[in-house]
């Protein structure tokens, strides 16, 4: 997985701060951190890479909402993102903000370098926006005004625009896609495949009708969009592109990233309009994206306005950090998505870890106190199950290596739970208390408290990048210091001799997993109390149709509008959006035809007041003429038509 250089370069996504972070995230940037911190084990040079997403429409009008100005609501949001990292000692190298300066002027150099490459160019928008996902998408794409990710309803947009070239890199990312392992999982490359084959479009890469955003640095008017803004962060952040006075030193050494870590729903972002951005620039490509799953909620997405986002705050005050990390990694299968449920969560932590794990190390601990005089003693002669235990002891390294290869956390861990509980079958194979009771026994029950001493010591390493301060209380107890561990300890067995061992406090007190399900499902209840009155609107974007040029007198005086009032109303036999009316002008009564059949029943429209337009050429629309227009509020977003017009005489002029 990685390469020789014995750099190992690995980032999350950059979250939006337009709400608190929820355990998805958590789980993501628990998986990054275990990654990061096992390969450091490993002895590489490690650059984790993390952050917040802080310009964009969303954020722009989640600030509006609260009468604060984006840079305040975002301020505050990433305060406490920083605090929840912190908390849960996210070992980061560097926390990008892409409202920092260092970012700004490098996502400008970046566009510079872009259009300077041709592959900018600029002419108007016109199709839909989701402002959730801050993508745009064509009306293939989006028939029916409902963005394919979220499924939310959304606006239409049309604006005077950049374009990005994405069309002409086509061929490359499909042959990246198709010769590489760039992407991973496989399903995922099947998907990016599929969506080129629908026709890669150029990409809109610029928005003017708001503006929290970089300025595109060529045109005052436009800020960049938002995507091309967040995926740079992944080099700007590396001091790309090398700015006068300011070192690029760690793109040198880190760049290209080992594994853009990334949820599913991303994928499409990092493995299509990243890479073409990078073929655009000329520089490397990353060696590999990779799509996680998601946590389910009663089978569906977490969502605030449903009010069943899991807290990670809570969880961790009730539960601890090391609770959580390990059942994220332990539960999930990467890749997949999974249910998050508090009963699955509650027993993994009291079987695996208060009974499994601690269990072993109380029970390990003030055995050694009790006949040992607290003392490890060395080893002995082998014998019984002595054998089996160190094998798997000192191979259990090599699966967990290779698991992780794969990022199959749940796996690693698995592997390692396997030692943890053949070490607790070693001690009822053993039965100490029993060899205790006989002096000539004195030396076999040494041997059995060394071999216990160092399963548990090897057991200590293993998980130290998945929960490092579980380690260490472990490594306490044992008497083996204050200092990290090293990898390499993992591979022999026979370490332990004379350290001055303890029984501490309970690393994983056992738990009441009824009376905490019902403590859960008050805080819950609650949640969701709270979001019901006023659930959050998501409401689609207002956007108005541009005003036409200006038109002069004259040819306003050319068209002939009148009163008029609907006598008759059918359908059209060969047409479904087709009402044909026969509308009393009152110096006549004639056909006229219209597209409303989305919006009125026939029998509505009956007796309904209108403004018709008199002077239209005739038309034939599938087989029956339409002799002038009938005017409707048009919402063609929405598909929308509402009568315009009042009780006026039939006949009469409107001008
Ligand atoms: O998309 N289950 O930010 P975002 C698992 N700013 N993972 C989840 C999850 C869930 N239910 N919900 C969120 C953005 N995630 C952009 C990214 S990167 C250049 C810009 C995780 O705040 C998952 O990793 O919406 C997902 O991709 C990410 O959070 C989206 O975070
Ligand atoms: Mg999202």
């Amino acid at each position: 997985m990685k390469d020789n250089s014995k750099t190992f370069y690995i980032s999350t996504p950059i979250y939006y701060p337009s709400d608190n972070l929820h355990i998805g995230h958590t789980y993501c940037t628990v998986m990054a951190d275990a990654m990061a911190r096992f390969t450091r084990l490993q002895g590489f040079e490690v650059m984790f890479l993390t952050g917040t997403d802080e310009h964009g429409q969303k954020i722009q009008k989640k600030a509006d909402a609260k009468g604060v100005t984006p840079q305040e609501y975002v301020d505050n949001v990433v305060a406490g993102i920083q605090k929840l990292w912190a908390t849960m000692e996210i070992s980061y190298d560097d926390f990008i903000r892409t409202t920092q300066p260092r970012h700004k002027k490098r996502v400008q150099e970046i566009f510079k370098r872009i259009y300077e490459k041709g592959d900018i160019y600029k002419s108007e928008y016109e199709g839909w926006y989701c402002t959730d996902c801050e993508a745009f998408w064509t009306d293939t794409q989006c028939p029916d005004g409902i963005c394919p990710d979220c499924g939310r309803p959304i606006g239409r947009a049309k604006e005077e625009a950049y374009f990005f070239r994405l069309s002409k890199y086509a061929d490359r990312l499909k042959e990246l896609f198709t010769t590489t392992d760039f992407l991973q999982p496989q399903t995922r490359v099947n998907e990016m495949l599929a969506f080129i084959d629908q026709g890669l479009e150029d990409l809109c890469i610029s928005r003017s009708s708001f503006d929290w955003g970089i300025q595109v640095p060529i045109d005052e008017k436009h800020v960049i969009y938002v995507w091309l803004d967040a995926l740079s962060n992944y080099i700007t952040a590396l001091g790309y592109p090398e700015l006068p006075g300011e070192s690029s030193e760690k793109y040198e050494k880190y760049w290209p990233v080992n594994y853009h870590l990334v949820g599913k729903e991303i994928v499409r972002f990092h493995s299509i309009i990243w890479p073409a951005m990078l073929m655009s620039m000329e520089e490397p490509l990353p060696q590999h994206v990779l799509g996680h799953g998601w946590l389910l909620i009663d089978g569906g997405k977490m969502s605030k306005s449903k009010g069943n986002v899991v807290d990670p705050v809570m969880l961790i005050e009730r539960y601890g950090v090391d609770a959580l990390k390990y059942f994220l990694l332990r539960e999930y299968t990467f890749g997949q998505d999974g249910q998050f449920t508090n009963e699955v969560m509650l027993n993994r932590m009291n079987y695996d870890l208060a009974n499994d794990l601690g269990n072993l190390v109380s029970r390990t601990t003030s055995m050694i106190e009790k006949y040992c005089g607290g003392i490890v003693p060395g080893p002995g002669k082998e014998e019984g199950p002595d054998a089996e235990l160190k094998a798997m002891a000192v191979e259990c390294y090599k699966k967990v290596e290779e698991a992780m290869d794969k990022f199959q956390f749940h796996i690693a861990l698995e592997e390692i739970w396997t030692v943890i509980r053949r070490t607790n079958k070693y001690i009822d194979e053993t039965s100490p208390w029993v060899l205790a009771k006989d002096p000539a026994n004195a030396k076999r029950l040494d041997t059995v408290m060394h071999n216990l001493a160092d399963s548990l010591r090897v057991v200590s390493v293993l998980i130290y990048p998945f929960m490092h301060t579980t380690s260490s209380k472990i490594r306490e107890q044992l008497g083996l210091g204050e200092e990290a561990p090293v990898w390499n300890e993992v591979t022999f067995f026979d370490m332990m001799n004379g350290q001055v061992a303890h029984k501490g406090e309970a690393i994983f007190p056992r738990m009441d997993v009824k009376k905490e399900l019902e403590e859960l499902e008050a805080i819950r209840a609650a949640a969701v109390a709270a979001a019901n009155p006023a659930p959050e609107k998501e409401e689609p974007e207002e956007v108005y149709e541009p005003i036409k040029p200006l038109i002069e007198f004259d040819d306003f005086d050319k068209v002939d509008l009148r009163a008029g009032t609907i006598v008759k109303a059918e359908r059209h036999p060969k047409a479904d959006k087709l009402l044909v009316f026969q509308v009393d002008l009152g110096f006549e009564t004639r056909q006229i035809i219209s597209g409303v059949a989305g919006s009125y029943s026939p029998e509505e429209c009956v007796g309904k007041h209108v403004i018709a337009v008199v002077n239209l050429k005739p038309r034939m629309l599938r087989g029956l003429e339409s002799n002038g227009m009938l005017c409707f509020a048009c919402d063609d977003a929405e598909g929308k038509f509402t009568f315009a017009g009042a009780e006026a005489k039939n006949g009469l002029v409107i001008g």
